[in-house]
């Protein structure tokens, strides 16, 4: 077809090709997908991460350290999170009590977990119990999914954490370190060897208020309490000195990883003073963490002021790297889909932090159109999890939604391009750091998929099939959400007609104005002449918060392809307007009756 032939907009066609699933490209990479794609994802929020030193001098104390830097690292949205460390009985549970009384964070210790798990003869403590006896480190399986499942809750994330003998080791730090949960300080009690042994021998518990003694330096203060303290069943001298030696095996492997929030501190003083050394850190850290957030909100408001996002292309804002080439070769290429998955996920954290709450990813590659004939699942089920891993890791709970059959009895349909894609991302390898279950959760669409802890929903190719409407699930869904970001990738929520072959007309206006209260924060769509699909001729694309793009695809004489950007619209343009920019034409130019170019296609209306 020549250029200016009287061509159509390509119509908006029902699935009509059959679909086929292909098979599932790298499934098994949760490293991969928390290394590979942690480059994003450190852009993305690096941001909110600053290393601070403060000068602070503790206001008294026995053995008056001389001024010292606090080493402080602020993350701007949450409260306080602080990790205290040191050799056995170097008075972690003591300071612990001292600084939950004061600062309200949630205690989160290990080896309390652990005890209580012995005490209730759960599997758990049985099996941790032959490692506790003999001063060995519990393994890490077991106590890393205890930490994750108390990080995630609502009243940690709410009030702040305080992590007590977590991490213990270097591959416990590194699993935090995967998913992104850092402290703001880093407190090391130094202890000389000969003092924990004594302290160790003379603790007693309280079972009762779990409070901490020592028969000599904290005597209980009643004979009633006296009468009911225990010793714990590691606190003889023999395993004492095994617990130090595998303090000390794993301390500076531990310690490396937080050098730039450790803050070591003499812990054989009174335990008052070592409390009010800590005391000045932490108020200082909240000090500091309460600046940033106000300096980051000013440049925040200063940046969207000097940007006006709404008049910008993304190609020289964000190190954009340009459209890819080859990308009518399916299946594509790793790099081709990791390209994709990067530039989405940057779009949408920019939109989930801008407030926006009701978003749409639309993304028709070749490889993800269902207009094609071959349509790869599992393309879309990374995608998915490229996102939730990333919010994961930015310490929200991320629900993954897919839809179940809809309708009920002989009437009940699912979408054929949807069967077996739940399962199928319950199988999917989502890393062993303890986020699946935790951070990330498998749901179906409805009211009834939105819990109180989940902060967050990606919702995978939401679609109505012939006969059967989603969106009153997924309005029902939305109103359950309240405020809290519904992320749809691929939807296509456009009416279809019944199995009778009458369009629904019930509501039909309602269904479409809901359908289009959803803001596009992500957009991608190859261009080919009306009714082919090949060659590309080039490609329409949006990135959140910057203008439509539309790119005329080239050969140079080289024989190499490039896009080179043609025009900007500050909305989706219309096929007329595409027409025009390629046609070189003056935007205020009259339209033409018809245009030469077609979308791809039209189903993700
Ligand atoms: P855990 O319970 O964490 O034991 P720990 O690290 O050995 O530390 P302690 O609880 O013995 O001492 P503390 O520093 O809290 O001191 P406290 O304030 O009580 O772990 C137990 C076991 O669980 C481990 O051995 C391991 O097997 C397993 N485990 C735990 N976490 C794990 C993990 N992440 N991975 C794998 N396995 C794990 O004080 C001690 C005594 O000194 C008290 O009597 C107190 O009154 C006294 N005292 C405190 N401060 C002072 C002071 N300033 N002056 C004088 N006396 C003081």
């Amino acid at each position: 077809m020549a250029p200016n032939s009287v061509a159509t907009i390509q119509s908006h066609p029902q699935l009509t090709t059959p679909v086929r699933i292909s098979s599932l490209p790298f499934f098994h990479s949760p490293s991969h997908s928390s290394s590979s794609f942690s480059l994003s994802l450190s852009h993305s929020i690096s941001h909110r991460f600053h290393s601070l030193s403060i000068n602070s001098k503790p206001r008294s104390g026995k053995k008056s350290p001389s001024p010292k830097k606090v080493k402080v690292n602020c993350s701007l949205r949450d409260p306080l999170k602080v990790m205290i460390s040191g050799a056995p009985a170097s008075g972690k549970g003591t300071q612990c009590e001292l600084i939950v009384q004061k600062y309200g964070l949630v205690h989160i210790s290990t080896g309390d977990l652990l005890r209580s798990e012995v005490s209730s003869g759960t599997e758990i403590g049985k099996k941790a119990k032959e490692y506790m006896e003999k001063g060995l480190l519990v393994p890490d399986e077991i106590v890393t999914a205890m930490v994750m499942s108390r990080l995630s809750q609502q009243d940690t994330r709410a009030k702040g954490w305080l992590l007590d003998g977590y991490p213990r080791s270097s591959s416990q730090a590194q699993s935090l370190e995967r998913l992104k949960v850092r402290p703001d300080i880093y407190i090391m009690l130094d202890v000389p060897d000969e003092v924990l042994v004594n302290r160790c021998v003379g603790r007693r518990m309280d079972p009762v208020m779990g409070k901490i003694y020592h028969i000599k330096n904290f005597p209980p203060e009643t004979e009633e309490i006296n009468a009911r303290l225990v010793t714990r069943s590691d606190d003889n001298e023999e395993k004492v000195k095994s617990r130090l030696e595998t303090y000390k095996k794993n301390a500076e492997a531990v310690s490396s990883t937080y050098l730039d929030v450790m803050n070591k501190i003499d812990g054989n003083r009174q335990k008052e003073v070592v409390f009010e050394e800590i005391d000045t850190l932490l108020l200082q850290v909240q000090k500091d963490k309460a600046k940033t957030k106000e300096l980051d909100t000013f440049h925040g408001k200063a940046a969207l002021e000097s940007d006006n996002h709404s008049n910008m292309t993304s190609s020289n804002q964000d190190n954009w790297r340009g459209i890819p080439t080859r990308l009518n070769n399916i299946p594509h290429s790793r790099e081709i889909r990791k390209y994709f998955y990067d530039d989405v996920l940057r779009a949408t954290q920019r939109a989930v932090v801008d407030g926006r709450i009701r978003l749409k990813v639309e993304i028709t590659i070749p490889e993800l159109n269902p207009e094609m004939d071959v349509y790869r699942i599992g393309t879309l089920m990374e995608l998915a999890r490229v996102l939730a891993l990333s919010f994961a890791d930015d310490g929200k709970r991320v629900k993954v939604c897919i839809q179940g059959s809809m309708g009920e009895g002989a009437l009940a349909g699912m979408p054929l391009q949807l069967a077996g894609t739940r399962k199928i991302l319950e199988f999917m390898d989502w890393g062993d750091y303890g986020a699946m279950g935790t951070f990330i959760n498998i749901g179906s669409i409805g009211a009834r998929e939105v819990n109180e802890q989940d902060d967050i929903f990606i919702l995978v190719a939401p679609q109505n099939a012939v006969g059967n409407c989603i969106i009153d699930d997924l309005k029902a869904m939305t109103d359950a959400a309240g405020n809290r970001p519904v992320i749809l990738i691929n939807p296509r929520l456009k009416d279809l007609p019944a199995s009778s072959g009458i369009m629904q007309t019930m509501g039909r206006d309602k269904r479409l104005e809901y359908a289009a209260s959803f803001q596009s924060c992500y957009s991608f769509r190859l261009l080919y002449y009306a009714g082919t699909q090949y060659p590309i001729m080039g490609a329409l694309r949006m990135s959140y918060p910057y203008r439509y793009e539309v790119y005329k695809r080239v050969d140079d004489p080289s024989g190499k392809e490039k896009y080179n950007i043609l025009a900007t619209f500050p909305g989706n343009p219309t096929v007329d307007e595409i027409n025009d920019a390629f046609l070189g034409k003056p935007r205020d130019k009259e339209k033409s009756g018809s245009g030469i170019w077609g979308f791809l296609s039209g189903i993700f209306g």
